[in-house]
């Protein structure tokens, strides 16, 4: 997969050549491009914001020097086809793992980072008759920019990526994987040793009945989504519970 990333702080991507994202490059996996917003301007202040049109508070990036930034970057495309323009900002839709998943299956994805009130709405028209273009909120809070956004995006798709986790099954189980009880949040995890600081690793874990482990896994997957994401609760499928878990939601105050 290609990825460009467009953006007045280029340093703030520093953390994408560590880690397993750092790993996925190294292995050709991901071809990450992170370039400099201003070196499309053309004023000696190298000026990429300007007042909002109608008043009101902060600066709105300018249209300019963004056109000429994703067309070139469009221009250098490493092969035949059209990026998918993703716009992080807190009034787009939500990222969740559906999103995630969507993304991991393009070839091509080029971020915009917005700074100040964000970027002139034209620029999402202009490309929005050209490109697929998303809007994108991670979340119901205000950033000071989409860059963390994007640090956030490019994780959660990348990870998905054929061959940059170690253990296949792992992408399975997370919590809002797709497939029957997506909105299951997972469980508590334990390791060695047996005994730590006065706390025990439950005793279900030490005891080789895989079934019952199963079922106390779901048990505790269960109660810490009714604790945690009650809303997530409301969206279980029938279909998907069977009599345990209808049992355990009643004693937790859910009716299914
Ligand atoms: N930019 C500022 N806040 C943001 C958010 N919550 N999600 C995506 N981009 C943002």
């Amino acid at each position: 997969m290609r990825i460009d990333i467009i953006s007045i702080f280029p340093e703030y991507f520093a953390p994408l050549d560590v880690s397993l994202i750092g790993k996925a490059r190294e292995r050709g996996i991901l071809d990450i491009g992170v370039h400099q917003l201003r070196d499309w301007t053309h004023d000696v202040h190298r000026t990429v914001d300007d007042t909002p049109y109608g008043g009101g508070p902060g600066m709105v990036m300018k249209p300019e020097p963004w056109g000429e930034a994703v067309d070139a970057v469009r221009a250098a495309a490493p092969a035949p086809g059209e990026p998918r323009l993703i716009v992080p900002t807190p009034s787009g839709r939500p990222f969740t793992q559906a999103l995630a998943t969507e993304l991991a299956a393009e070839p091509w994805l080029l971020f915009a980072c917005g700074r100040y009130e964000g970027i002139d709405s034209r620029v999402m028209a202009e490309y929005g008759a050209r490109l697929r273009v998303d809007e994108v909120s991670i979340g119901d809070y205000v950033l000071a920019g989409g860059e963390v956004a994007v640090l956030v995006i490019v994780e959660a798709v990348g990870r998905l990526l054929p061959g940059v986790l170690g253990n296949v099954c792992s992408v399975a189980d997370d919590s809002f994987a797709p497939g029957a009880m997506s909105n299951l949040l997972e469980g508590p995890v334990y390791t060695k040793p047996p005994q730590w600081r006065g706390h025990e690793v439950p005793e279900i874990l030490l005891s080789g009945h895989h079934g019952r482990i199963a079922r106390w896994r779901r048990d505790e997957a269960l109660r810490r989504t009714a604790r945690n994401r009650p809303e997530l609760v409301a969206g279980f499928d029938p279909a998907d519970l069977d009599k345990r878990d209808r049992e355990l939601l009643a004693e937790l105050g859910f009716e299914v």
